[in-house]
């Protein structure tokens, strides 16, 4: 795969597609700006070598149209004042008004597109389009982790019409950390699995069976396991129709001699509301009536153990309902222990980077990923579409 840092950017016209999909609040005020962030070396890097910036991103799932609560205007003002230079805005990221823009465009000049899904060509992965898009540069640049499990027009086949093909810093850090991590990490490797269901996990504990020392599980879907052991787990959410999947995954890890580790006790509560009755109790004492809406104190202190002499950590999802304060602690003991750990520590996925920020725990995690379902597919052993696009691009 080439890189950016193996590719001759000045006086190019580089298309650098990124993912600007950012969290915003009802105002269209950007509520979490580090996926802009994450960028600003690669685009610093083109604008020290003199290149001319086109930056493509998508917003949202606008399926196809054009919505003014998707419009990447919500972002440029943000990106601007990061890249402290004025960002033009595009009315859209093909056609001639877009070609025009860029024909006037001077070295160390910036254009942000217009929000890709706006085409459903885009989402469609179609060649027309990527090329219509690749006619805009000399030099295409996916620094898009978080997105490059979708194929994707501007994603993947963009690479088959560009005339040379790079991954930006982001993307190159994201594999990076995850093959130091996954395939050739420090032992003993743990992986700390969480969130609300084991069928969204599944992928992702089968492919890291073939790598892991350990496993902490945790979460609504940790039920499930609990539940293929023969406890009863009151009104809590169990996936039934998983119940022997979940035993035989349990199985396994007992035959390969890899550390499976269940929640020993819970916090329950009579409804998954801030304002429910709660308590703690044994795992074996869930009363009919009540459902876990987190780990409990003794599995905090159980599950640190587990990670006292961990080399390298891996976790993807919350230990309960962090969102509410009341269901929070088990979720916010793990950041401590896994914060507080010597260990490579990498986390990504299912919420477990805003759980990291709620706790001011961000700076203590040597790296936290960008990438929601891009970071479950590598765990799932997957090839993303977007890299293996710039592979098979590669010598272009
Ligand atoms: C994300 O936020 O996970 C990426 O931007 C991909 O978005 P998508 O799930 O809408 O494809």
């Amino acid at each position: 795969m080439k890189r950016i840092q193996d590719t001759e950017l000045s006086g190019k016209r580089v298309f650098f597609r990124v993912d600007f999909n950012v969290p915003l609040d009802e105002f269209q005020n950007i509520t979490d700006d580090i996926r802009i962030r994450s960028v600003l070396p690669t685009l610093i890097y083109a604008l020290d070598h003199h290149a001319k910036l086109i930056i493509a991103s998508h917003l949202g799932r606008p399926k196809g149209k054009a919505k003014a609560e998707f419009s990447l205007s919500h972002v440029v003002k943000r990106l601007g004042r990061l890249l402290q230079k004025d960002v033009r805005m595009a009315t859209d990221c093909v056609g001639d008004d877009v070609k025009k823009l860029i024909s006037e465009m001077k070295d160390g000049d910036v254009i942000l597109l217009e929000n890709v899904r706006f085409h459903s060509e885009e989402e469609k992965n179609e060649d027309a389009f990527a090329k219509e898009l690749a006619s805009l540069c000399d030099v295409y640049v996916n620094d898009a982790f978080a997105v490059s499990h979708r194929a994707n027009a501007s994603v993947s086949a963009i690479t088959k019409y560009a005339p040379v093909s790079a991954a930006g810093f982001l993307l190159q850090k994201e594999l990076d950390y995850f093959k130091k991590a996954m395939t050739e990490p420090q032992r003993p490797l743990v992986a700390i699995v969480g969130g609300a269901k084991v069928s969204g996990k599944l992928g992702a504990l089968e492919n890291m069976m073939q790598h892991v020392d350990k496993f902490i599980i945790g979460g609504a879907m940790a039920n499930t396991f609990l539940k293929s052991m023969g406890y009863a787990l009151g009104k809590s959410k169990v996936e039934d129709d998983l119940v022997e999947v979940a035993g035989n995954i349990i199985k396994k890890a007992a035959e390969k001699g890899t550390k499976f580790y269940l929640p020993v006790d819970a916090v329950v509560a009579t409804a998954i509301d801030a304002k429910a009755e709660i308590k703690k109790v044994p795992i074996q004492e869930i009363p009919s009536e009540w459902m876990v809406t987190d780990i409990g104190p003794a599995t905090s202190l159980l599950y640190s153990e587990a990670l006292y002499d961990a080399k390298t950590i891996v976790w993807n999802g919350p230990m309960g309902v962090f969102e509410i304060d009341a269901f929070s602690r088990g979720t916010m003991a793990m950041v401590e222990s896994v914060a507080g750990s010597y260990a490579l520590s990498i986390v990504g996925g299912g919420d477990t980077d805003v759980a990291l920020h709620k706790a001011g725990e961000t700076d203590r995690i040597t790296y936290i990923s960008t990438g929601g379902g891009a970071f479950l597919e590598l765990l799932e052993g997957k090839t993303l579409p977007g890299v293996a696009a710039l592979e098979a691009a590669d010598g272009k």
